[in-house]
């Protein structure tokens, strides 16, 4: 199974895919935590990134091109994967359709309201030691400032800053929206209501995964 999710920030591309990956057992390659573990070790990489990600802009195609037409290439992708932040211009779809390992990948888009997204990034919590996701309303952690999962400490993203989340909304809006249209001019894509509870929106993924395969 070859997927990408699409969708804007904060519509749950990560928290589904997490599960995804469990269920279909393929890897989860998500170019945003690509980036965050360069930046917290200060590879070249990292330093490269940092600066687009804190200001809300996407990094330059190339350098997300290379990165993932390598990891696609290893050894556990061989049955397929879970792309979760990857293509998100068009640009970037195409170099994707001309990768070696690409062929046969279908595309679930997620449906979420701006008022649902900006109120699920502003609260979100992310665990530094294993990635857990927890949302201080919604999916809260049962110890403050701790993953439920490994005990680690759970930290904030800089790019959830309310101006930044503006940013980043106007920023899918432009660059990333148009890459559903490739995808659906190419019979690829399925559309899921990315609105309610987690484990609704799962059997939504699951039915459509179906359909698509
Ligand atoms: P990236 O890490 O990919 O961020 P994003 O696309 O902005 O998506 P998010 O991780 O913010 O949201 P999500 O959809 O995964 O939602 P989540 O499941 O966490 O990219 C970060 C940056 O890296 C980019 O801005 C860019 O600079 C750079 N970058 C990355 N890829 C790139 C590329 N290909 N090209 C160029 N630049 C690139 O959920 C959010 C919150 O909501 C959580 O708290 C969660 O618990 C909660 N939640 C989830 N589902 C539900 C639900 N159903 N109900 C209630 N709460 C929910």
């Amino acid at each position: 199974m070859k997927l990408i999710l699409l969708g804007p920030p904060g519509s749950g591309k990560g928290t589904q895919s997490r599960r995804i990956c469990e269920r279909y057992k393929v890897p989860q390659i998500s170019t945003g935590e690509i980036f965050r573990e360069a930046i917290r070790e200060r590879t070249p990489l990292g330093l490269k990134a940092k600066t687009y990600i804190n200001a809300g802009q996407l990094v330059p195609d190339q350098l997300v091109i290379d990165i993932i037409e390598d990891r696609i290439s290893r050894q556990d992708c061989k049955n397929g994967f879970v792309l979760d932040g990857f293509p998100r211009t068009v640009g970037q779809a195409e170099a994707l359709s001309k990768m070696a390992n690409a062929s046969g990948v279908f595309t679930i888009s997620f449906q979420v309201n701006e008022d649902e997204l900006v109120k699920r990034l502003s609260s979100r919590r992310t665990c530094k030691d294993c990635g857990t996701g927890y949302h201080l309303l919604f999916s809260p952690p049962k110890k403050e400032g701790k993953c439920d999962q490994c005990g680690g400490n759970l930290y904030q993203r800089d790019d959830d800053k309310p101006e930044t989340i503006r940013k980043r909304l106007t920023v899918y809006k432009n660059q990333t929206a148009p890459v559903s249209e490739y995808y659906k001019k190419l019979g690829k894509l399925a559309s899921v209501d990315g609105m309610g509870e987690v484990n609704k929106i799962f059997g939504l993924i699951e039915k459509a995964i179906e359909d698509l395969t």
